[in-house]
């Protein structure tokens, strides 16, 4: 059994999972109410609150577990990417667990995690596949050969599609973190009213988002007030259609590229519907099978980095007593 610990940003989770990949609890305190008010993360606010949460959140996960530290073999926490105070907190309280039952410790890079959740669970993807990873921190694409290693193949030069999401539900006046509220606005509305535009830049697999919401903004200025917000559902179907193709268009170009026939989508902007439907018929149309971890799984979650420490050699009492977290992983 493993027992992993994620702080890297607004959510306190722990988790236990199964060497076979087999999750038994994966609790997440989420933040998110915390942080609405200030319409994004407080990153002090965060690690504070990683601290008051995490011994509670840890306990909820031993139990529903039905387990005990004693049963544990390895620990698991995420050194980085991410806020380093939040970081901090769960890295530094992994470190004392496992000092304490003198057990092995594996410092997890977080996007690995996000690129590696469709091996969990009873219907694991097998490697070589290709992972789009979409988040609000993060979104690239990923050829894993030989996990916990993978390839980045290319990734957002600018906003991550979260971060677009975000910024153009603000801009709709949907409230923060805006991404699944845009989402349902779209749904009633005619994604080709406005033509929004589909920055694919260079040759490679890169994305950029940042000119799409600028374009937003100017549409909702020339519009005026009233009748932006009275077409509001056009401008957010035709905005998610913006995002969904630029995705789609690297996917295509990465599956064809790399000659792969299976594909896994993470990141909480896996729960994006129109994403999800687009992508299911682009893996229809190219004979790949595609992989969708439940939403639990997508967004940020411990399970996730436990299950990437199955791959890893973790390092051995106490070598790791000197561990820091990393804002960035090199
Ligand atoms: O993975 P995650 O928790 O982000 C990071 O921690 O980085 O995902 C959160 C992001 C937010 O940007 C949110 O707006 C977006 O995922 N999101 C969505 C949807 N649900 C969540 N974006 C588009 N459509 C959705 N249905
Ligand atoms: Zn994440």
């Amino acid at each position: 059994m493993i027992l992993g610990v994620e702080t890297s940003c607004d959510d306190t989770c722990a988790a236990v999972v199964a060497r076979d990949g087999s999750i038994r609890s994966n609790v997440v305190a989420s933040q998110g109410l915390l942080h609405a008010r200030y319409g994004g993360v407080v990153p002090e606010i965060a690690s504070r609150r990683h601290l008051e949460l995490l011994d509670a959140v840890v306990a909820d996960a031993l139990e529903g577990a039905d387990t005990t530290l004693d049963d544990a073999e390895v620990v698991a926490v995420t050194r980085g990417p991410g806020l380093i105070g939040a970081l901090l907190v769960g890295v530094s309280a992994a470190k004392a667990l496992a000092a304490a039952r003198r057990l092995p410790l594996a410092p997890v890079d977080h996007l690995a995690g996000h690129v590696l959740a469709s091996t969990l669970g009873d219907d694991p993807i097998e490697p070589p596949f290709l992972a789009l990873v979409a988040s609000g921190g993060h979104t690239f694409l990923a050829r894993v050969g030989q996990p916990p290693d993978y390839e980045v193949l290319g990734r957002t030069l600018d906003d991550a599609a979260g971060e677009a999401f975000d910024k153009g539900a603000r801009l709709l006046g949907l409230g923060y973190p805006g991404g699944a509220a845009l989402d349902r606005l779209a749904a009633g509305g005619d994604p080709e009213a406005f033509d929004f535009p589909r920055s694919l830049p260079g040759d490679g697999l890169d994305f950029s988002f940042s000119g799409l919401k600028t374009a937003l903004l100017y549409r909702v200025r020339d519009l005026g007030e009233s009748e932006a917000e009275r077409r509001g559902a056009d401008l957010a179907a035709s905005y998610q259609r913006a995002v969904v193709d630029s995705l789609l268009h690297r996917l295509r170009q990465a599956l064809r590229r790399e000659r792969l026939d299976r594909l896994s989508i993470g990141g909480g902007v896996a729960a994006n519907s129109e994403l999800r439907r687009r992508a299911g018929a682009l893996a229809d149309e190219l004979g790949v099978r595609l992989w969708v971890p439940p939403i639990e799984l997508c967004t940020d979650n411990a399970a996730m980095i436990a299950g990437v420490a199955r791959f890893m050699e973790p390092i051995a009492y106490p070598g790791y007593l000197s561990l820091d977290a990393t804002a960035r992983v090199a």
